[in-house]
């Protein structure tokens, strides 16, 4: 990783000039409230340590001049600051200047220490970064509530993926020591005391290292459903149906868009369920809500795989309280809440089940919360 001293030396190494300003914003994963953001449910997720930096000047030309630590340099052209086609790294640095409707050309370096690819929202973290620098630069003064949805707008209409608002926000608000509360409808969070080191546990981060195909067209169908489902049956979201209302008009409902908002309406109940456990120090029941949580993703919102399945089940087979997948699914991580001497056992049977299951051997990782974006100088 590169120090914030190091990013102004390698962008002055690319660039010839030294940065105006550079910020930071991590990825994130989501202790539980999964697939409801887009249904303006309560999420509890948290951020953390890894983190992407950017360092930002203005060039005084027409392009858009993006170099990276990791990635090739792209360039854009001032005039071609529209929705690209292309897996180019660069379009989610633009759609955030896209979306803050910036016309002056920019030089940006990035150091992306977020692990790609792993469902940690690294993709938010250079959104946020970015859009934290430029805000700063610009003097634009949006606040972080504005940020997050402007970088959602980013990549929902620039980048072109379909994706809520829960990982911006905590990108953007996360706090050190605690998970936090998102309601989804009006942005405004709590912060939930996640201080799990005192309690003797840990969570530990498993990257499976798969993505399968489903990933991009399975998540807007699901979320489809969902729309359906508030369509039909003339509420404002699921956020505003109680389980049982729900249940009650099953017959209204074709199958699959009663089971998909089912998952829905329980999970929106198992988040507010595990900060009243948090807030009474019952990891137990945490874990147990964790469990849950992947049962109803698997089994009702069918958004799991094989592999995390497999390691959600094996980690809890060795004694985690509670496993479960994180965020889109299909592929990417899982999570997994245990006592601090059960890890490395705990890890030990994940490597092993995944290799007798033929599947690729996993990454690990580990994150207190930590702070979310911030400028840096
Ligand atoms: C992805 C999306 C989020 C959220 C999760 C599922 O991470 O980017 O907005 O919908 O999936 O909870």
């Amino acid at each position: 990783m590169l120090s914030s001293t190091n990013i102004n030396e390698a962008f002055v190494r690319a660039f010839g000039k030294s940065p105006e300003i550079t910020a930071q914003a991590p990825g994130r994963v989501n202790l539980i409230g999964e697939h409801i953001d887009y249904s303006n449910g309560f999420v509890l997720p948290f951020a953390i340590k890894y983190h992407t930096t950017v360092a930002i000047a203005r060039n005084g030309l027409n392009i858009f001049r993006f170099s990276s630590a990791q990635k090739p340099d792209e360039v854009i052209e001032l005039n071609q600051l529209v929705p690209l086609e292309g897996e180019t790294w660069g379009r989610y640095v633009a759609g955030v200047i896209w979306a803050l409707g910036i016309a002056e050309g920019l030089d940006i370096f990035v150091d992306g220490q977020v692990p790609v690819g792993a469902g940690l929202s690294s993709s938010a973290a250079l959104e946020c970064s970015t859009a934290v620098a430029l805000n700063t630069l610009f003097n634009l003064k949006r606040d972080v509530k504005d940020l997050a949805r402007i970088t959602q707008r980013a990549e929902n209409d620039f980048v072109g993926v379909p994706c809520g608002i829960m990982d911006q926000s905590v990108s953007l608000m996360g706090k050190e020591g605690s998970a936090v509360l998102i309601d989804c409808r009006d942005l405004s969070t709590q912060n939930i005391p996640f201080n799990i080191a005192e309690h003797g546990l840990e969570l530990l981060i498993i990257d499976t290292r798969v993505h399968h195909e489903l990933v991009d067209g399975g998540y807007a169908e699901r979320r489809a459903s969902c729309e359906k489902a508030v369509e039909i049956l003339g509420i404002p979201s699921l956020r505003d149906i109680s389980v049982a209302a729900f249940e009650s008009r099953k017959s209204e409902l074709d199958p699959t868009t009663f089971i998909r908002g089912y998952h829905a309406v329980t999970e929106m109940k198992r988040v507010l369920d595990t900060v009243e456990a948090l807030t009474q120090g019952d990891f137990n029941t945490v874990g147990k809500l964790l469990n849950a949580s992947h049962a109803s993703l698997r089994d009702d919102y069918t958004v799991s795989c094989p592999e995390l399945d497999l390691v959600a089940s094996t980690a809890v087979a060795h004694g985690a309280l509670g496993a479960r997948m994180v965020g889109g699914g299909f592929g990417g991580s899982a999570i997994a809440l245990a006592k601090v001497e059960l890890i490395p056992s705990i890890q030990s049977a994940i490597l092993e089940a995944m290799k007798n299951a033929g599947f690729p051997e996993p990454r690990f990782f580990t994150s207190l919360p930590s702070d979310g974006a911030r400028v840096l100088s």
